[in-house]
C-alpha cells in the first residue's frame, strides 16, 4: 500500500537528534515507497516569533541542508516552503470558522506549550491556532499518514475533527482523514533528562554539531546521582546515557548486558558514556560533513527548496479549489 504523506518542522532552528529519532529517520524509510511531502514550516515558527522574524528566515535554509543531509531526497522527497503556498494560508482561514476557541484552549499540546512559553494575556492568537493552520498543511496535500513524535498527536486528532465537520457540513468528503505513523523512539528527552530536547532548552546535540561538540555533550550528560562510585549499583531508569543507547545503538543484546551490569554494579559511568559516543559520532559523521557541503552552497538549497514548493503548489492549489467548490464559492477564478 502506499501512503500519501506529509511532515513539516518549525524553522526555528537547526535540527537536532530529536528531529532524527522522532520523524527524519522514518522519513528517509518512508520516502522510497510512499508520496512524501516534507514542509519547512515558516508559517508556524513565526506564531511564537511574532516579534522575531529574522530568527525564522535565518533557519529556513539550515532546515533544507539538514533534511538533504540526513538522507532525503528531493528526487524522492517534495521539500517545500510553507509561506510560498498560499493555498495553505486560506485554507487556515476556511477551517478557522468550523473550530471552537474552547477547543484550541483544550488541545493539550498548546495548552501545555502556552503555560511553558508563559503567555497568559499575550498569547498570540496565531499561536492558539496554529493546530488549524497544521490541518491545512495536511489536507492540503491529501495526507493519508504523518509521521511525528506523540506529542503532536493532539494536532492529528483535531485535524481529523475538521475534515469530519467540513465533509459533514458541505455533504461531499472532499477532505481526507489522517493517521499518525508514531517512531520506535518516542520523544527524545534532552541531555539534562529534564523535559523533551529543545534547543530553545540548551540540552540538544544539533545534527550539525561539531564532534568536540558532541564529545563533551556526551561526557556531560545526566546519569544516575546515586552512582557515586563504579562499583555502586547504577539506575538505568532516567539514565540519560541508557535512553540514548536505546535509541541510537544498534546492538540491543550488548546495550541489555550493559544495563544488567551497570544494574549489578561495577560498571562506570564513563565506559557507558564512550560507547555512546562512538555510536553518535559515527552517525552524526557524515550527516555533518554532508550539511556543510549544502550550506556552502546555498543557490543549490533554494533550488531544491524552489523546485519542491512550485510542485507542492499545485496539489495545495487543487485542494483549495474543491473545498470553496464544496462551501460553493467557486463563482470565479482570478487569472
Ligand atoms: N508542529 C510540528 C512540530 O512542531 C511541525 C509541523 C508543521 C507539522 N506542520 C506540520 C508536522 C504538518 C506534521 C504535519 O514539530
Amino acid at each position: 500500500m502506499s501512503y500519501t504523506i506529509l511532515t513539516g518542522d518549525r524553522a526555528t532552528g537547526p535540527l537536532h537528534l530529536g528531529h532524527y529519532v522522532g520523524s527524519l529517520r522514518q522519513r528517509v524509510e518512508l520516502q522510497h515507497q510512499h508520496r512524501q511531502t516534507v514542509m519547512v514550516a515558516d508559517l508556524q515558527g513565526l506564531t511564537d516569533n511574532g516579534s522575531n522574524p529574522q530568527k525564522i528566515s535565518a533557519n529556513v535554509l539550515n532546515v533544507v541542508a539538514d533534511y538533504l543531509a540526513v538522507g532525503i531526497d528531493p528526487l524522492k522527497t517534495t521539500i517545500c516552503l510553507q509561506s510560498a503556498l498560499p493555498a495553505l494560508t486560506e485554507l487556515t482561514l476556511y477551517y478557522l470558522n468550523l473550530v471552537s476557541v474552547a477547543r484550541l484552549e483544550r488541545n493539550p499540546t498548546v495548552k501545555s506549550e502556552i503555560v511553558e512559553k508563559d503567555f497568559a494575556r499575550s498569547l498570540p492568537a496565531g499561536f492558539l491556532i496554529y493546530p488549524v493552520s497544521q490541518a491545512a498543511d495536511i489536507t492540503a496535500f491529501g495526507a493519508t499518514h504523518v509521521p511525528v513524535g506523540a506529542d503532536q498527536l493532539p494536532m492529528l486528532e483535531q485535524t481529523n475533527e475538521i475534515v469530519r465537520r467540513f465533509n459533514h457540513v458541505t455533504g461531499q468528503a472532499v477532505l481526507t482523514e489522517c493517521r499518525p505513523l508514531l517512531s520506535k523512539v518516542d520523544r527524545l528527552p534532552g541531555l539534562d533528562g529534564r523535559g523533551k530536547m529543545s534547543k530553545s532548552r540548551g540540552n540538544a546535540i544539533a545534527l550539525g554539531a561539531g564532534a568536540d561538540e558532541v564529545h563533551r555533550a556526551v561526557m556531560s550528560m545526566y546519569t544516575d546521582p546515586g552512582h557515586v562510585r563504579v562499583s555502586d549499583p547504577g539506575k538505568v531508569e532516567g539514565n540519560m546515557v541508557f535512553t540514548y543507547l536505546d535509541a541510537f545503538c544498534e546492538d540491543a543484546a550488548l546495550v541489555a548486558e550493559l544495563k544488567a551490569h551497570y544494574r549489578r554494579g561495577g560498571l562506570g559511568d564513563v565506559k557507558i558514556k564512550r560507547l555512546l559516543e562512538d555510536c553518535l559520532q559515527s552517525l552524526l559523521e557524515p550527516i555533518r560533513t554532508r550539511r556543510a557541503d549544502f550550506i556552502a552552497d546555498k543557490g543549490e538549497l533554494l533550488r531544491v527548496l524552489q523546485e519542491g514548493t512550485r510542485r507542492a503548489h499545485q496539489v495545495s492549489q487543487r485542494t483549495l479549489a474543491q473545498v470553496k467548490a464544496a462551501l460553493g464559492l467557486d463563482f470565479f477564478a482570478l487569472d
